[in-house]
């Protein structure tokens, strides 16, 4: 019989503590009196079952902008494996406002879909406000198949829709001098009650260089599978960046500021250590908490090796040249 003896970083998914998880618990020690931690921890554990959700739908909230799809699908973006099931995609997710487990789908349908303005401003040649219907007419929309990685070592490949993010920054018409985008998400505490959570630096906040926002792979999400993107997935506009870690991927886009100073990101803002910036994948290099060379691909039995840029280094490794530093990944 073979025994196999695990080295330091090979554990079973069961035995890792996913990071809501570790956040809870870390914020709950920060946040709590000694005395009430382990009556507060023990429903979060029951509460953080990562299985996908059985569910009972309610009647989706009609989404005004579902008449413009499906969208024709792009072929220069296909993948090497299958499409994972919608039902998975929507079922298994990370949006903090809703909650710090994978089953926030239902929560999620609290958030409003109309009115959804964006606003573009900083330093631009004239701050933009539109609205989510305006602007989807304006946007060139495809189809396109992506590999979706979680820096948790879980990922999806998906069908979007959506528009390429360089379209929207020609739109807004950033002054030469703008050096990087801020990503803001929608803060509304009556709906997500995450951000009841005052530890959690809200907005959710995301950064890019203008070459990565530029760069033929960045791309914002507006649908998923042919249909408007579900409220769990982040609709109405999803930055969606294949080549870096899913959390760069902020859902719920209210605010794109351009600016000549590097962002600092809801996930830097928590632990600097752990996230940095750039988040590119990369297998060589492990976060702190999860070894980053094989990932569990949903819906799939085995683990698969991760690729330097999840695969994407034909389109985005030459934006990174001359910049040899392990912060480039996590
Ligand atoms: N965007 C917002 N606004 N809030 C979040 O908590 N989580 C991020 C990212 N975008 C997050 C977010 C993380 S950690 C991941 S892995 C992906 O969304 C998950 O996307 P999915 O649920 O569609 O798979």
């Amino acid at each position: 019989m073979l025994i196999k003896i695990p080295r330091g970083w090979e554990r079973p998914d069961s035995d890792a503590t996913s990071e809501p998880l570790f956040l809870s618990r870390r914020n709950l020690v920060k946040g709590l009196g000694a005395g009430s931690i382990m009556a507060a921890i023990s429903p979060l554990i029951a509460g953080c079952d990562e299985s996908p959700a059985i569910v009972t739908r309610k009647p989706p909230e009609p989404d005004p902008s579902a008449p413009l799809y499906p969208v024709e699908r792009n072929l220069r973006y296909t993948l090497d494996r299958p499409i994972t099931s919608e039902r998975l995609v929507t079922t298994y997710n990370n949006y903090y406002e809703f909650g710090s487990s994978k089953s926030i789908w239902d929560k999620a349908q609290a958030l409003p879909l109309r009115p959804w303005t964006l606003k573009l401003d900083g330093m631009v040649e004239t701050p933009i406000e539109i609205g989510i219907d305006d602007l989807l007419q304006k946007m060139p929309l495809d189809e396109r198949l992506y590999r979706h990685r979680c820096v948790e070592a879980w990922s999806m490949d998906v069908p979007w829709s959506g528009f390429p993010l360089k379209a929207l920054v020609d739109f807004a018409k950033p002054l030469s001098s703008a050096r990087y985008l801020t990503f803001r998400s929608f803060e509304n505490k009556d709906v997500a009650p995450g951000q009841k959570s005052s530890w959690y630096p809200w907005p959710y906040t995301e950064g890019l260089t203008i070459e990565e926002a530029t760069n033929e792979l960045a791309y914002i999400a507006t649908g998923a599978y042919g249909k408007p993107l579900p409220k769990q997935n982040g609709t109405p506009l999803r930055l969606t960046l294949p080549w870096k870690y899913g959390f760069k991927s902020s859902k719920g886009i209210v605010h794109i500021e351009f600016t000549d100073k590097r962002p600092v990101t809801f996930w830097e803002a928590i632990q600097s250590r752990e996230y940095g910036f750039w988040a590119n994948v990369n297998p060589e290099v492990s976060h702190p908490r999860w070894s980053q060379a094989t990932e569990r691909v949903l819906g799939m039995d085995e683990r698969v090796p991760t690729r330097l840029y999840n695969g994407y280094a034909e389109f985005v490794a030459d934006l990174y040249s001359g910049m040899d530093t392990k912060r480039l990944f996590i």
